[in-house]
């Protein structure tokens, strides 16, 4: 499995002017001041995204993070028995997901929740469907020691980098010093960052070009920010607020079977809220929410058209549609044109 690299050309300066570049500029800003610390880098970005993506001041992304990034993101070592990479459940071709309900570390362990793509991280606000983790730089070593992921510890990681010339060489390119725990979150940090997907119909519409979707598709896209009311949630260049809302899908016959963001913060508005999840590449992730449970994007209209699961406080937002057949035929048309081109990694 060795995606060619599509070519994100990085600019190495850390810190860039913002410009205003894109109708959605605002929010990008408001992303920026959620991650605080941070400065801009410049990306040649696909269509559609913001020009700005917010980089940690420590970790501004380098040619040889991302190559570093990469290799490790694809590479057995990190798991305990060897058999397990991040790309085993990131898989490339799959727009970074895997095409089960419920993730598989190693020997075939199963996790808890749905593999979400990873494009167009960089651009979020928090990680993991709770948003557990506040920075990538935090995210990515958790994979590591997940009973039912890489099952391995970080420290058995770095020394196995250590013993190994390759890596001992590139980590000093980029670092000038031996792999450890911190470099290795910011070579993993860094090359998810790049994964980037845009330059989908609707973002050549969007732009102007009138012909870039159908009539139908075009229909989808006014009823996914009108009669359909999702918008409300999924918003911005990356079809995501990164707010966390109860749509009901973790709700059985009254019964909580995770309790998403409430874990993280306790508050009783949060039992059964996950994070909004982009749509980018939505047609090539299934299955859908964060336990798998939707197998097509026809049965997700069906169940906001009914208006979510029944559960105690369901988001505002959530609420029967009352869509016709052709409705919900042009909202499908209009998720699937959401399909682009994603990049990653650099050259
Ligand atoms: C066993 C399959 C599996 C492996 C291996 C794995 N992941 Fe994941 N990844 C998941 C699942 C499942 C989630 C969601 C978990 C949750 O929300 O609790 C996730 C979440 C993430 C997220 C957060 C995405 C978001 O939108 O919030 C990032 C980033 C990520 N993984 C990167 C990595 C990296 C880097 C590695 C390797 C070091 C890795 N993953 C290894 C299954 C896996
Ligand atoms: C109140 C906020 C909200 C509204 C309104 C909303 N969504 Fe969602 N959407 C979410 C959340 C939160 C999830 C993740 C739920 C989960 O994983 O359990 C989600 C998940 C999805 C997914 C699955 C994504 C994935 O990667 O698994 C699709 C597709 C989707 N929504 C499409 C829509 C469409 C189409 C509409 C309008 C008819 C809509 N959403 C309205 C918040 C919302």
């Amino acid at each position: 499995m060795t995606p060619r690299f599509m070519g994100v050309a990085v600019a190495l300066a850390s810190s860039a002017i913002l410009v205003n570049p894109a109708p959605w500029h605002v929010e990008a800003q408001a992303v920026a001041a959620v991650v605080g610390q941070s400065a801009s880098v410049r990306h040649d970005v696909p269509l559609g995204l913001d020009l700005y993506m917010p980089v940690p001041e420590g970790n501004p992304m380098t040619a040889e993070k991302l190559a570093l990034g990469r290799q490790l993101f694809f590479d057995t070592r990190l798991s305990a028995d060897r058999t397990t990479a991040c790309a085993t459940c990131h898989v490339p071709e799959r727009a970074f997901t895997d095409g089960k309900l419920i993730a598989e570390g190693v020997r075939g362990r199963k996790g808890t929740r749905n593999t979400p793509t990873l494009v167009n991280r960089g651009y979020g606000a928090s990680y993991f469907f709770d948003g557990r983790a506040g920075s990538l730089e935090e995210q990515v070593l958790q994979p590591i020691e997940g009973e039912a992921e890489l099952a391995y510890e970080i420290a058995l990681v770095v020394s196995r980098l250590q013993q190994d010339d390759d890596y001992q060489r590139a980590f000093d390119r980029a670092f000038g010093s031996p792999p450890d725990a911190e470099t290795l979150a910011w070579v993993l940090a860094s090359y998810v960052r790049s994964i980037l997907a845009g330059d989908s119909p609707v973002d050549r519409f969007r732009r102007g070009d009138r012909r870039a979707l159908s009539l139908e598709e075009a229909d989808g896209l006014r009823i996914f920010v009108g009669k359909g009311n999702c918008s409300a949630c999924h918003v911005g260049p990356n079809f995501s607020d990164e707010e966390f809302h109860n749509t009901g899908v973790a709700w059985r016959e009254g019964r909580l079977t995770d309790p998403g963001r409430f874990s993280v913060t306790g508050l009783d508005e949060h039992r059964g809220a996950f994070k909004t999840p982009t749509l980018r590449e939505i047609s090539r992730t299934a299955p859908y929410m964060h336990d798998g449970s939707i197998g097509t994007l026809e049965e997700v209209v069906e169940f906001y058209d009914r208006g979510g699961d029944p559960s105690p406080s369901l988001d505002n937002d959530i609420r029967p549609l009352g869509l016709e057949a052709d409705e919900k035929r042009a909202l499908v048309a209009f998720l699937r044109a959401l399909t682009g081109s994603v990049r990653e990694g650099t050259r």
